[in-house]
């Protein structure tokens, strides 16, 4: 595994990679780093599907507001090497903020409706700052093929609606959300809960069941109002949640919606914060 903080250098290796084998696919895994199985399971997709495995480490600071986490997000960086080496990554990219704006950037890429609500309205500029830092490492990279989270599937519509849009040359691959056997969400902020916080975090999962459980029973009688309800109710029995929202929308469109239709795709998404932790959690269903 080869590891570059520098555009120059990747733009090289992979064009030597290239002219060796020019039939060559390209993966590429971006993340913010502090890497656990989710990013490992990125990872392992990308590597039984293409030729050359990428992974980019960068902590984007413009995806981040002014009170947000930037300087505290965790980083470890020998413990991601470990982790990428294991998953069967070839190269990995880690540069500096500097590397990546040398200048304050006067050019963003912002994508209107899907990045409007959810993530985007609790976190103005997020997903304004998603697209961008995605757009220049496509650029940099020019991956065939890019893995994203769906514990992220905000992020996954919004990329998606970019890459349609601005005809980029590249397959995005969505992929499962990895949980702890008990049900939470794998997430580089879980290191943020204490204990008693990370046993009451439970709530999210056991209201995304909840609110399939529901549908389940009622079929399409469920309306979106009552499964709103029945996720409130839910997250309402940890006495440390603080719904940030709680929300039951077309997916990947992200529309509200009141009744339920056969073939709709839904999510049931979720973001509370326990203390200064805000987690997020959803769940994409099919309806029959
Ligand atoms: O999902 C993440 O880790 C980040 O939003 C991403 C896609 C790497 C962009 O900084």
């Amino acid at each position: 595994m080869e590891t570059v903080n520098q555009i120059h250098q990747l733009r090289q290796l992979l064009k030597d990679k290239k002219a060796e084998n020019p039939g060559l696919t390209v993966g590429f895994v971006p993340t913010m780093g502090f890497l656990h199985r989710g990013h490992a399971s990125l990872m392992e997709a990308a590597r039984r599907e293409c030729d050359l495995v990428v992974l980019s480490i960068f902590v984007n600071p413009l995806q981040f507001g002014p009170n947000e986490d930037f300087e505290r997000y965790p980083r470890d960086e020998q413990r991601d090497l470990e982790i990428a080496g294991k998953a069967g990554v070839d190269l990995v990219f880690f540069p500096q903020v500097e590397e990546m704006y040398p200048s304050p950037t006067k050019t963003i890429v912002s994508v209107s409706g899907v990045s409007e609500g959810l993530c985007g309205a609790s976190r103005p500029g997020h997903f304004d700052g998603v697209s961008t830092v995605v757009t220049k490492l496509f650029n940099i990279v020019q991956p065939d093929r890019a893995y994203f989270g769906l514990k992220d599937a905000q992020q996954v519509a919004v990329i998606e609606q970019m890459v349609h849009d601005l005809n980029m040359p590249v397959t995005i691959v969505p992929c499962p959300i990895v949980r702890e056997a008990d049900g939470l969400a794998l997430s580089s902020r879980n290191v943020y809960l204490n204990e008693e916080e990370r046993r009451q975090a439970l709530v999210l999962s056991a209201a995304l069941n909840a609110a399939e459980r529901f549908i389940e029973e009622r079929g399409r009688e469920a309306t979106a109002a009552e499964l709103t309800r029945v996720i409130r109710q839910e997250i309402g029995k940890s006495a440390l949640a603080d719904i940030d929202y709680a929300e039951v929308l077309t997916y990947p469109a992200l529309e509200p919606f009141a009744t339920l239709e056969a073939g709709q795709r839904i999510i049931t998404a979720l973001a509370v914060r326990f203390g200064r932790t805000r987690l997020i959690d959803n769940r994409i269903l099919n309806i029959r």
